[in-house]
């Protein structure tokens, strides 16, 4: 890739963004051709076959966000998102950021897990040490259900024995919940496991004579974390009459806020979750089976908190930090069948599903910077009503430059509705006419 190209590219008109990614080699020679066009559309024919009762395509802003450094290599993020200022917020995150080094990300095991949960077992601890003893022949059953996975190196690999307790009823011991750590490899692998618990049930039945109930996986993705951390210099947070260091600690104590009170870290994560969802959303992936895994794992305390802990090291610097569930695919799904994720998959390189973690949960913790630090300094409003007066306008009916004109003359106002830009709008509409 040469950065080069993309050197002031919010400032591009939208035919130039298309082009220079195009030169500074992100997007094929097709793909640009595709983008000129307006042609990147999901086919009728296509979304016909994928949902039941389909009506037509439901279309989503595509972007991308620049100056991401991570584990040294520049990439180009593509983030499908309505909400105006969050791709700009994350450039600017990432540009700080990649000053200062850019993210550094670990990722772990990249196991998903398939939960069966068993009911009326006559002896909970007895069934409990069975299935324990019978854990290889457990896991060879549920590989046999799915070959495929294994030839490719996956496949069931561990196995947990949860009893469930009832904490609405006295706390009485009542389910047995079997758990099976299942490498997908490239894929999110939703089939694959639900496949392989399907499969063990009879045999886990007849172990412990209890009955299966529920054969699927869980969203609760905690095999398969991955986790950003950057540091960031002081003097480089300075801005307006707020020093460096003003900054760092305001970030810290709000994210303090966030850990210890669940409203503002709803607030805080959801921050997070902007940037998250827009890359997941863009690569095909199953955005709501992260929403809800994430969500869980920010109350694995038993209180939600904040996703993100900011501190400062012995430098003076301030170090961020962020772990996610992040059970995305590379293959499977609509990633190879939406011409949308195919484009973000080449945007990003065609990342493995490893290094596609590595990147959501980078975007996650700049988007994060981004929010707190305005939130801290001069407020989210000021960026948001710029983007939001382009949104005023084009609902008032502003198009071509006219939307520009609108949105300059109605952040200047006093009031900054759909009225003053229905008005605005007229107002240049008759200027042009004269
Ligand atoms: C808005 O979409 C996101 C924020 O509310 C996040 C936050 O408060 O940290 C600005």
């Amino acid at each position: 890739m040469d950065t080069t190209y993309l050197k002031k590219f919010y400032k591009k008109k939208h035919d130039d963004k298309i082009n220079a990614l195009f030169l500074a080699d992100v997007i094929s020679k097709q793909e640009k051709d595709v983008l000129l066009n307006r042609t990147l559309e999901l086919d009728s024919d296509t979304a016909n076959h994928m949902i039941e009762n389909y009506v037509g395509n439901y279309s989503m802003p595509l972007g991308v966000a620049m100056n991401y450094i991570i584990d040294q290599e520049e990439l180009v993020v593509p983030m499908a998102i309505e909400e105006p200022s969050v791709i700009a917020a994350s450039s600017f995150a990432a540009k700080i950021i990649g000053s200062a080094g850019g993210f550094k990300t670990t990722v772990t095991g990249r196991m998903m897990i398939g939960q069966l949960t068993l009911k009326a077992v006559p002896n909970l601890e007895v069934a409990e040490q069975k299935i324990k003893e019978a854990k290889k022949d457990i896991l060879s059953r549920a590989n046999e259900a799915h070959p495929s996975i294994v030839k490719r190196g996956g496949g069931a690999k561990n196995l947990e024995v949860r009893i469930l307790t009832d904490d609405t009823n006295n706390n009485i011991p009542t389910y047995l919940s079997v758990h099976v750590h299942i490498s997908t490899q490239e894929a999110m692998g939703a089939n694959i496991v639900n496949t392989m618990m399907e499969s063990i049930a009879p045999y886990l039945e007849e172990l412990t004579q209890g009955k299966a109930l529920l054969r699927i996986l869980t969203n609760y993705a905690t095999e398969c974390l991955a986790t950003s951390t950057c540091v960031i210099p002081a003097h480089k947070l300075k801005t307006g009459e707020f020093s460096g260091e003003e900054v760092r600690d305001r970030i810290i104590e709000a994210t303090q806020i966030a850990t210890i009170d669940p409203y503002r870290a709803v607030t805080h994560n959801k921050g997070i979750m902007n940037g998250v969802d827009a890359v997941v959303l863009a690569s095909g992936n199953d955005w709501r089976a992260i929403e809800a895994g994430v969500h869980a794992y920010a109350s694995r305390s038993g209180q939600y908190r904040s996703l993100t802990s900011w501190t400062k090291n012995d430098a003076g610097d301030l170090v961020g930090e962020l772990t996610l569930p992040l059970p995305v695919g590379t293959v499977g799904g609509s990633i190879s069948i939406h011409p949308g994720a195919k484009l973000a998959h080449s945007i990003m390189g065609h990342p493995n599903a490893p290094k596609l973690e590595r990147i959501i949960v980078s975007v996650g913790l700049a988007q994060n910077f981004a929010a707190v630090r305005a939130l801290v300094t001069e407020g989210i409003q000021k960026g948001h009503m710029g983007l939001h007066a382009r949104s005023l306008a084009i609902s008032a009916g502003a198009k071509g430059d006219h939307i520009q004109q609108v949105a300059d003359i109605l952040k200047h106002s006093k009031h900054k509705n759909l009225q003053r830009a229905k008005n605005i709008l007229l107002n240049i509409l008759e200027e042009f006419e004269k």
